[in-house]
């Protein structure tokens, strides 16, 4: 959700930037734009809309070499993408350019009273009244406090850059509720959204907190707060490698990182699965362990697919560990009047661990005195460090848009979770064992639904021709129709909608004819002869079946048009596989539209606004 990337030391800024910005464009592409201070003190800027290679191409032999910069990738939400509204904004004297990762909820107010004294804006952005604050400041008191002073000034949130032509060895970066981390290299600094564009220069960082703001130069640091008090960070160190962010081959991340599933489920229980005690170790729980014996509900909040994660844990919750568990959507949760209380634990699942709508939950829990738990993909996200305890996935970076290798080591670790909690209580040491047998043969099981790649790819061709599917699944397959629905409308913009099996006769039926194919999940469980029944139904009205089916199941081929034969495994680890299908099928269906399937349009992969 916009990508901002700044660089100040001895190298040269330009190339840092744009390698930089490669990294984040996964957080938005709908223009991009770069400042920066050149060797003379002059200020170089270039902005356009679309993707990064837009700009490279504008700027590509006319670069200057610069000790200085910032740069931005833009995720739209005031004001349409365009070159006009692409960042670095500034003031009206020039000066002053900012980058900025958020929104000004007030920035309409602050721009009408800033326009009647005299500031021309030239963006639609609620961005750009940032520049036009300072600068209105910077009348009065020095750069810094002309920044701490607009930043008491708005509402909203911010993740911000800015460098001032009059002190151009300077970058001032703030945050409220927008991530920045900044990666201390042995040659300059560089902050980021994120640590993808600092991971190749170093594996030192600072997470910059809420309410703080770093100045830094090209040989110091120096954080303070809104009290305009000194802060002492903590330097932490980061254990993603630089390889891990590269596509190594692959046509598109997303395909990368379906098949490097077996390995980051296997990273994710390694050290954790105790199988021959049917016990799962879980040392960020170690502290919380008394507390999670005498919880009596726990509530659940995530969004997308780590929703759909959630929606699984649920069931594996309450059928195997006997816990009372709710569900919710991260945003609804934050506005509405939850119920919680001491004996309620608030779980967090989130990949990138900045989702807003998720911080905002656990904040919201915390705030009624829930204990907060986190299970969370990216080590010092925000959501990590704010919950009280947490799982990391241990999935390595997720580049791709459409969760994959996320998805799945979340429901790894919730099948973790279910052991943890259940051989807390009632679960049988019998039962401990065999579900954390089965667990530990996944991986080598979703190397089995690989082989079937192309029979999938065939399929998706086959059904090419259509634009609405059906996604339909039982009990743990139900979030998987779900998962697998959003999959192929986020990448290859077919409209699908998922939907619990039994639910098609109270309505969705209707939709059904020769155009409106069903993807059902129908492994051989505890629900497959119910699942057979509406598979029937769906034929009778003279739609298409695409099936997921348990591997020997031969009757099933008969009944409908296509199968694709996924492993047996114990039913609440059915997911971990029947997804796998699902993602290749939205994956070949976007290929073969000549789709740009790791940067889907209007998408951004970490959604850090409301
Ligand atoms: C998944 O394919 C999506 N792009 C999206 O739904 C995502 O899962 C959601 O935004 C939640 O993100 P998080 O896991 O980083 O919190």
């Amino acid at each position: 959700m916009c990508g901002i990337v700044g660089y100040t030391g001895p190298r040269d800024a330009g190339p840092i930037l744009l390698e930089g910005l490669r990294r984040l464009e996964y957080r938005g592409y709908d223009s991009a734009g770069i400042a920066l201070v050149t060797e003379s003190g002059e200020l170089f800027v270039e902005k356009k809309a679309g993707k990064l290679a837009n700009l490279q191409t504008a700027i590509a032999d006319r670069t200057p070499n610069a000790a200085i910069g910032l740069a931005h990738t833009r995720w739209a939400t005031h004001g349409k993408p365009s070159e006009r509204n692409a960042h670095p904004h500034c003031d009206c004297g020039k000066k002053i350019y900012l980058v900025h990762n958020g929104i000004i909820e007030n920035y309409k107010e602050l721009k009408a009273d800033l326009e009647k004294i005299g500031h021309k804006f030239s963006s639609e952005t609620d961005t750009e009244v940032l520049a036009h604050l300072i600068e209105e400041y910077k009348k009065q008191v020095p750069l810094k406090e002309a920044v701490w002073r607009t930043l008491a000034h708005v509402q909203g949130t911010y993740g911000l850059a800015i460098i001032d032509r009059s002190e151009p060895e300077k970058i001032f970066v703030a945050r409220n509720g927008s991530p920045l981390v900044l990666g201390v290299a042995d040659d300059g600094y560089i902050i980021a959204s994120d640590i993808a564009p600092i991971v190749r220069y170093t594996n030192q960082v600072i997470y910059l907190e809420d309410g703080e703001m770093a100045e830094v130069t090209p040989c110091s640091f120096q954080v303070t707060n809104f009290k305009r008090k000194k802060v002492e960070k903590e330097i932490s160190k980061i254990d993603w490698t630089l390889e891990e962010a590269e596509k190594k081959g692959y046509d598109h991340f997303m395909l990368k990182e379906i098949i490097e599933q077996p390995e980051s489920m296997q990273n994710a229980i390694r050290g954790r699965l105790v199988a021959k005690e049917g016990m799962a170790k879980l040392g960020g729980l170690r502290d919380v362990a008394d507390h999670l014996r005498e919880m009596k509900r726990l509530v659940i909040v995530s969004c997308g697919t780590s929703y759909y994660a959630g929606l699984v844990g649920k069931y594996m919750f309450e059928e195997y560990a006997g816990i009372r568990t709710e569900i919710e959507y991260a945003s609804e949760f934050r506005y509405r009047k939850p119920i919680l209380d001491k004996e309620t634990v608030v779980l967090a699942i989130s990949q990138s661990g900045e989702t807003a709508d998720t911080l905002a939950a656990i904040r919201e829990a915390k705030n009624k005195g829930a204990m907060t738990l986190g299970i969370v993909n990216v080590v010092g996200s925000t959501i990590a460090r704010e919950t009280d305890a947490g799982v990391y996935n241990h999935a390595g970076p997720e580049i791709g848009v459409a969760s994959t290798k996320a998805f799945t080591s979340q429901l790894s670790i919730l099948a973790l979770f279910t052991l943890f909690l259940g051989r807390q209580r009632d679960m049988s040491f019998v039962m401990g064992k065999r579900i954390a047998e089965e667990l530990s043969k996944v991986p080598e099981q979703m190397k089995k639904v690989f082989k079937d790649s192309q029979h999938i790819k065939r399929i998706s061709k086959k059904y090419s021709g259509f634009s609405d599917f059906l996604y339909l699944g039982r009990k743990y397959n139900y979030p998987i129709a779900m998962e697998g629905a959003l999959k192929i409308k986020e990448i290859a913009y077919v409209h699908a909608e998922g939907y619990p099996f039994g639910e098609m006769k109270h309505g969705p039926i209707a939709l059904i004819d020769e155009n409106f194919p069903t993807v059902a999940i129908a492994t051989r469980d505890s629900v497959y002869e119910k699942t057979l029944s509406g598979i029937q139904e769906s034929k009778a009205r003279g739609g298409k079946v695409v099936a997921v089916a348990t591997a020997g199941d031969k009757s099933i081929a008969k009944l409908v048009d296509d199968v694709i034969y996924i492993p047996k495994t114990l039913e609440m680890l059915t997911p971990l596989l029947s997804v796998i299908p699902l993602q290749i099928f939205a994956y070949y269906s976007a290929v073969q539209k000549g789709l740009d399937v790791d940067r889907p349009r209007n998408l951004a992969k970490s959604v850090t606004v409301e």
